[in-house]
């Protein structure tokens, strides 16, 4: 420690400090650091205001004149403090304005919407290959009631396909209600709400007791075709269908039909798909085998068949002046041939890595 000043009040130290006050005040740069150039030098113990507390001692002939110089000095240094405060405090005001200023004319940030859902485009694009031809969308509930999904379908009372481990019943028991398990109710619904001819397309969820794995869900989408006219025939539905497969994998793919069972449609068919990977290749001698296919050179699509008789009689339509035809196949499988996607539970998981790519068509 410096010895203490054996005269504070000596003019031209009082000087010293005023100047030392005067530098140290100009000296800072930024409000924060102001108060501790205060203390120093405007504080109890800086040597101005130690000077003014030692007036005190001086003989009273010396005491006003010293005072005076004193306060003289005092008075240059708080001026000088208040001075750069101002400065400082302008500068701080000036500069929070600029960095909270917002400029109104600035075009806004575009917010992030997403991609439609490859399952949700895919729909609408069946839709319009369908409405293209005059036909019409029609919708169902997902909460449908059995007579709709089994008993005007012609399904028998203990038919397996009712059974716990393929249906979702809704609770109570007994209440008669199920989660469609397939889009054909909306054939019923069709038929009994509309007036005939009838062209509709119904794409829409449906619901079975199936475990969660890379080719099924308990909840997935179907597509249902329902065309009740005079005078259709297996060809007509052949015709649709080969349109249909054009229109989502390209011309020339190849359709089959393969005799089949469904209660609501006689005869039955199940539609098969010309393999998207090997094109029928690993199905000819010496082809390269497929994995795809399991080299059999087609995959199943769906499944199809002329409206059975005691369909349209159930709903009221005579069947000796009217016939129909039906398909239905699932839409996850559709999207699957269609891209290449092996597991069915990337429709789910809401990933964007997975839609992004689907594209942002509207
Ligand atoms: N509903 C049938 C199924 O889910 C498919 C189908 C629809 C078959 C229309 C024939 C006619 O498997």
């Amino acid at each position: 420690m410096s010895p203490p000043n054996p005269n504070p009040l000596d003019p031209d130290d009082l000087e010293k400090a005023r100047d030392a006050a005067l530098d140290a005040f100009s000296a800072v740069a930024v409000l924060a650091d102001l108060p501790a150039a205060k203390t120093a030098h405007l504080g109890d113990r800086a040597p101005i205001l130690l000077a003014r507390r030692s007036l005190g001692t001086l003989p009273s002939t010396e005491r006003a004149e010293a005072g005076k110089r004193v306060n003289v000095v005092l008075q240059a240094v708080q001026a000088s403090y208040d001075a750069r405060k101002a400065e400082l405090e302008a500068e701080r005001d000036a500069r929070v304005l600029a960095e909270e200023s917002v400029d109104v004319t600035v075009l806004p940030d575009r917010l992030p919407v997403g991609a439609r859902h490859p399952l949700t485009t895919i729909q609408e694009r069946i839709e319009d290959v369908f409405v293209a031809m005059g036909w019409e969308v029609a919708e169902g509930p997902e909460v449908e009631h059995e007579w709709f999904n089994f008993d005007a379908l012609n399904f028998g009372r203990d038919h397996p396909a009712r059974e716990m481990q393929d249906t979702l019943f809704v609770a109570p028991e007994g209440s008669g209600l199920v989660l469609r398990t397939h889009t054909s109710p909306v054939q019923i619904r069709s038929l009994l709400d509309r007036e005939l001819p009838i062209y509709v397309i119904c794409p829409g969820r449906t619901y079975r007791a199936d475990a969660l794995d890379a080719t099924h869900s308990p909840v997935f989408s179907q597509v249902e075709g329902l065309v009740v006219d005079e005078g259709i025939t297996m060809a007509h539905l052949r015709g649709a269908l080969d349109h249909f497969a054009a229109a989502m994998f390209g011309e020339g793919m190849r359709t089959r039909l393969r005799p089949s069972y469904f209660p609501f449609t006689e005869p039955s068919a199940e539609l098969d798909l010309q393999c998207f990977e090997c094109r029928g290749a690993s199905a000819e001698p010496g082809g390269e085998p497929c994995r795809v296919c399991s080299s059999e050179g087609w995959i199943e699509w769906g499944g199809c068949g002329m409206v059975n008789p005691a369909v349209l009689r159930a709903c009221g339509v005579d069947p000796e002046r009217y016939s129909g035809f039906a398909f239905g196949m699932g839409i996850e499988r559709t999207l699957m041939f269609r891209h290449g996607v092996t597991d069915i539970r990337d429709f789910y998981e809401g990933d964007q890595r997975f839609t992004l790519p689907f594209g942002m068509e509207a």
